[in-house]
């Protein structure tokens, strides 16, 4: 059985992408349910439309309290079936009423090497810290800002004659490859949290870090 997932973004989408490509394979064990996005004309919307995937907007402005504005994200994600969300791209923090909704049930994707770098523009952050060594990580949503226990991380370098940009792009790739085996790993149940960190019973062959070469 398919195990049905919400991803919530505000942008671009290219992570949606990544993580409706990886659904369309027969063995893949997740697909994508909805697309809530809290901005109605961006282009993951576009992308979910073109892929057939309900693309829902849900405006914080047009409920009362950010309790209501969760509960109506609640409710949507319900509604189609969705048991496991991944944040991507996703530009609000979520409250303890949405992450008691869901408990151990979210994932994100950061453009850095967390616990270095969290919250807006890591890439920028990482670039002008002059960092050799950057990459990507998903983890688990917890209350605080790109602090909870991590899946997966992904290495890129920082190569001469760079920009900000450049790195930004490496990374993102990077992204792509990472989100869909560690959204696959969450709904086939093989993480274990312990604390602060997750362990992860892992198919043969595979890692939880991907480092790639310059
Ligand atoms: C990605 O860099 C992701 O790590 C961050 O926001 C960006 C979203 O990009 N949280 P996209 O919308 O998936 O293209």
């Amino acid at each position: 059985m398919s195990v049905g997932v919400g991803v919530l973004v505000s942008g671009s989408g290219t992570n949606l992408q990544a993580l409706f490509i990886a659904g369309a394979a027969p063995d893949y064990p997740a697909h994508i349910a909805a697309v809530i996005s809290t901005r109605r004309d961006v282009q993951a919307m576009d992308r979910a439309r073109n892929a057939g995937i309900p693309a829902i907007w849900v405006s914080p402005r047009q409920h009362e309290s950010r309790e209501a504005f969760e509960h109506a994200l609640t409710s949507e994600l319900l509604h189609h079936g969705v048991e496991w969300i991944a944040l991507a791209g996703f530009m609000r923090l979520l409250g303890p009423d949405f992450l008691q909704a869901w408990p151990e049930r979210i994932l994100n994707i950061h453009p850095s090497l967390l616990p270095a770098f969290p919250g807006l523009d890591a890439q920028g952050q990482a670039f002008d810290h002059g960092v050799r060594i950057s990459g990507a990580t998903v983890h688990l949503v917890d209350e605080g800002t790109d602090t909870g226990p991590i899946l997966i991380q992904g290495a890129v370098p920082v190569l001469p004659g760079d920009d900000r940009d450049a790195l930004q792009q490496r990374i993102l790739r990077m992204e792509h490859r990472i989100y869909p085996k560690a959204l696959r790993w969450a709904v086939e149940g093989r993480l274990t949290r312990t604390g602060k960190t997750i362990g992860i019973d892992l198919p043969e062959g595979e890692q939880a870090w991907i480092l790639e070469p310059a």
